[in-house]
């Protein structure tokens, strides 16, 4: 098939149901061979014997693509490993990673366990950083092999990890933590040719079919603005190399919207030139606060 990935091999992650799927026929459709990872969890992380990434790969093959599956946990040294092997052996190349996996414990902060904690931060944050972590180590070597590659890493935030959002505070923290990771990320792998980008998509999955029903759809929009393949257009897009100089950024994506999300930068500031007494270092907050822009509400509130 030819397309923006035309022979591009992309390993997705995650990819065996929801936004996962839905990028992985995507980048299939434009041309890319695509490694299809899933280990196959419940909502909430439980085990499951049955790993969806096989179906999906059939899937590809059925329509003429060419993909392969991975069951691995990529939440581990091991699985992230075998996820970049798996492309190497298979196609003998990686050039574009979409780190999608995870999972939801939600419950509000006194209620949430130490084990719900660990759990959303491990499968986010560290299946985020283990799989970059591989994936930028064989970067590195082709570059110093002479072989420097146009890489693409499009990471998976949330807006709950832009604004926070009620009874997911495991779930927040990960997310921002994803776009910290994604600004080093782009800072440290620019000069291995590797581009490195971060969306917070908004879709129906089995994750949200309870916040984003079938009925909140609007018939009048003339296709299903909820749809997860209305997220993947610009993961493939970041992916290709046709994307050359985009590196850094965040987006959020849903229904036919695509925004840049502008993040932290210095507000009003004050510089009193010596150390402030607390009372009076108050008062200067207090004023700085009348020339700012309150912050966007927290999802949920
Ligand atoms: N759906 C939304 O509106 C929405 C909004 C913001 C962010 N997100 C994020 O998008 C991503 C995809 O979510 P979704 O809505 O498609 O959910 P989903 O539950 O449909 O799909 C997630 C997939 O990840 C797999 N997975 C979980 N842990 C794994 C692991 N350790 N190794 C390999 N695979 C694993 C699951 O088996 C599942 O198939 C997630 O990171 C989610 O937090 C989704």
């Amino acid at each position: 098939m030819s397309g923006i990935c035309h022979r591009r091999v992309v390993a997705v992650t995650g990819a065996g149901r929801g936004l996962g799927r839905a990028h992985a026929l995507a980048f299939a459709a434009e041309g890319a061979r695509v490694v299809v990872n899933d280990l196959g969890v419940g909502l909430d992380g439980t085990p499951d014997p049955h790993s969806p990434a096989g179906q999906v790969a059939r899937e590809i093959r059925a329509a003429g693509g060419e993909a392969v599956a991975h069951a691995g946990d990529i939440a581990t040294p091991e699985g992230a490993a075998t996820l970049v092997g798996t492309a190497l052996d298979t196609y003998g190349r990686l050039d574009t990673l979409v780190n999608n996996a995870g999972f939801l414990r939600d419950r509000m902060l006194v209620n949430l366990t130490e084990d719900d904690w660990d759990a959303v931060l491990r499968v986010h944050l560290k299946g985020h950083f283990l799989t970059l972590k591989h994936a930028a180590a064989h970067w590195r070597a082709e570059t110093r092999a002479g072989r420097p590659p146009a890489a693409r890493v499009i990471n998976t935030s949330s807006g709950a990890g832009l604004l926070g959002s009620l009874g997911q505070g495991n779930y927040s923290a990960a997310k921002a933590g994803i776009v910290a990771l994604t600004l080093v990320a782009a800072a440290e792998l620019a000069r291995y040719g590797v581009q490195v980008n971060a969306i917070a998509p908004a879709a129906r999955t089995r994750m949200t079919e309870r916040t984003f029903a079938a009925a909140m759809t609007a018939p009048e929009a003339g296709f299903d603005a909820m749809a997860p393949e209305n997220v993947s257009p610009l993961v493939v897009w970041l992916g290709s190399d046709t994307s050359q100089g985009v590196t850094g950024r965040v987006f959020e994506a849903d229904g036919g919207r695509i925004t840049v999300m502008e993040g932290w930068r210095p507000g009003p500031t004050t510089d009193k030139g010596a150390r402030w007494a607390p009372a009076e270092a108050g008062e200067a907050v207090r004023k700085l606060l009348t020339r700012t822009t309150p912050p966007g509400p927290v999802h949920g509130t």
